[in-house]
């Protein structure tokens, strides 16, 4: 094999080496979906002094978030961690966005709304044409392709995953995913703002569910199987894998964090997109989603959390 031929074979497939665009410099960041993951990048995004428009389905919403956000840098002020003008500036900096108009003041839009292909498209179609040419858009979907979320948009080239870890200003990772057509323009302008919020980057290819879900999810179905089979009880799953698998929590408590909804459409994604029965939901996941016991953010999942303690709900 020629030199050539060996280079061409070792390069990677998955890169678009389009060029030409200018850099984007980022100043003014929009997100859409103001739920766990939404309210916690415009945390971190709003105290690295970017200014952040937060949009979601209602005024409501946005405002429960707000005030999450100032409970939690309140906290970090307490902690010695940030100052109190840091938080009063950060949140200062964040505006509600009544509609998608809105963002055509952004630089960066991203998507961190409901774990639902559907909501997520018809989000991304409504959004394009508001946005200046130069816009980028990021997803920070835990599993949905980003080449297809992307074909949706009218900027292939300028799309890209950001998947932040929860709880966001917490959690040190950023998983990056490049689609079929990202282009390196955008791959690396997203990579500085990323870094920009103290975080360190992984880099996944487009494959359900990526690299953290890809792993963590089937786990985390594997063990509601182990409660749904009667191997053990919520209690007794959670207890074996802290102190036999030195997990930091339960994987069923770890499901309520996650919320319930989101690790079905998870465990979905990768049954569809792979096609192999090894990662099909597990029925009692399903059935908990039906009955509307999320996890943590409706108050119930395999624990009830509307007392003191939380306590098993099987
Ligand atoms: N929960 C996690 O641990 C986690 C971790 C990483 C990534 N994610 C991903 O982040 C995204 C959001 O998850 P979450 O946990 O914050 O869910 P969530 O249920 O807490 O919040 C979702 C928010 O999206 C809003 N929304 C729904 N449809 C909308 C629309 N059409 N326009 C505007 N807002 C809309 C909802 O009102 C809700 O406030 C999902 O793609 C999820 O897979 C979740």
């Amino acid at each position: 094999m020629s030199q050539t031929a060996t280079t061409a074979f070792r390069g990677n497939p998955f890169v678009n080496h389009a060029k030409g665009r200018e850099p984007v410099a980022i100043k003014t960041v929009g997100i859409i979906g103001a739920g766990q993951m939404g309210n916690g990048i415009a945390h971190v995004v709003a105290l690295a002094g970017y200014n952040v428009l937060l949009h979601d389905i209602s005024r409501e919403r946005v405002e429960t978030a707000l005030a999450t956000m100032n409970g939690n840098m309140s906290r970090q002020v307490h902690r010695g961690k940030i100052t109190e003008e840091d938080r009063d500036s950060a949140l200062a900096r964040i505006r509600y966005a009544p509609a998608v108009d809105a963002f055509n003041d952004a630089d960066l839009v991203i998507e961190a709304a409901t774990e639902d292909e559907d909501v997520k498209r018809k989000i991304l179609i409504a959004l394009c044409p508001q946005l200046k040419p130069h816009t980028l858009i990021g997803s920070n979907t835990s599993s949905i392709s980003i080449t297809r979320l992307a074909a949706v948009t009218d900027r292939p080239e300028q799309f890209i995953g950001l998947h932040f870890m929860n709880p966001v200003p917490v959690m040190e990772l950023v998983e990056m995913i490049r689609g079929i057509a990202t282009d390196e323009s955008t791959f690396h302008t997203a990579r500085h703002f990323v870094e920009t919020l103290n975080k360190t980057v992984t880099v996944a290819e487009d494959f359900p569910a990526f690299i953290v879900n890809r792993i963590l999810l089937p786990m985390v179905n594997e063990a509601v199987y182990t409660l749904y089979e009667g191997v053990g009880s919520v209690e007794a799953i959670d207890l074996a894998m802290r102190l036999g698998a030195r997990h930091p929590m339960g994987p069923l408590q770890l499901a309520d964090f996650i919320g319930l909804d989101t690790c079905l459409s998870v465990m979905q994604v990768l049954y569809e997109g792979l096609a192999d029965t090894k990662y099909r939901p597990c029925p009692l996941l399903v059935k908990y989603v039906e009955a509307g016991w999320l996890g943590r953010k409706t108050q119930r999942g395999f624990y009830d959390y509307r007392g003191e303690v939380p306590v098993p709900t099987r």
